[in-house]
């Protein structure tokens, strides 16, 4: 059990999308991935996230969006620049975008406990894909931010799109350890 739970937490590591290939969840594992997002804790129960599927057939047009915002950051971008940025919505069998809801400000809940709680949620759907034998990967990237962004995923004013979760199977293990900080650095007694 110990050796499980360990393997569980310390051996999740982030796999680069580009590393993340099919065969995806199937059904059923990808709504037991789903489902772990709603045991994060989560003050007064308003679930202040929300998790998007990119469709197999929004692709193209997500893809058309990351183009369009690097020709709006660099209008000097070269056609493979482009290429590249619009394959990245290409990459993973499962891309889901996270995102919190801050909509209800009379809640009595600050931003910050609705962000931590998305954290969570992020972290268990991380978890339960690992748990499940696949590869998982953060990632955020400057178009997320951007107005084209909003409109694409038809936004509202107080849901902030914070990163996308990309699952599916590794391609190849990157060797190394994972780095993580010694306990001192975030730990000490009061
Ligand atoms: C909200 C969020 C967004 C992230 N976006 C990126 C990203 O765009 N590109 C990237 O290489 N890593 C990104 N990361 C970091 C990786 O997910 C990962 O945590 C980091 O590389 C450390 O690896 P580890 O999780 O295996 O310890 C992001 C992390 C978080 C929490």
């Amino acid at each position: 059990m110990d050796d499980y739970i360990n393997q569980l937490i310390h051996g999740r590591v982030h796999v680069s999308p580009k590393r993340l290939i099919q065969p995806g969840p199937s059904l059923e594992q990808k709504l037991q991935i789903l489902h772990a997002a709603k045991a994060a804790p989560d003050h007064g129960r308003h679930t202040p996230w929300h998790f998007y599927e990119v469709s197999e057939s929004s692709r193209t047009l997500l893809g058309d969006v990351f183009r369009d915002c690097l020709l709006d950051r660099d209008p000097l971008a070269t056609p493979l620049q482009l290429d590249e940025a619009r394959e990245k919505a290409f990459r993973g069998p499962l891309l889901l975008l996270a995102a919190a809801n801050l909509n209800d400000t009379e809640d009595g809940i600050t931003p910050h406990e609705k962000m931590i709680s998305l954290g969570c949620a992020i972290q268990n759907i991380l978890l339960m894909a690992h748990a499940l034998g696949f590869g998982a990967g953060l990632s955020s990237g400057k178009a997320i931010q951007s107005e084209r962004f909003r409109e694409l995923f038809k936004l509202s004013t107080n849901t902030m799109p914070t990163c996308f979760i990309t699952i599916g199977t590794v391609s190849k293990n990157k060797p190394g350890n994972a780095l993580r900080p010694d306990l001192s650095v975030y730990h000490s007694i009061f």
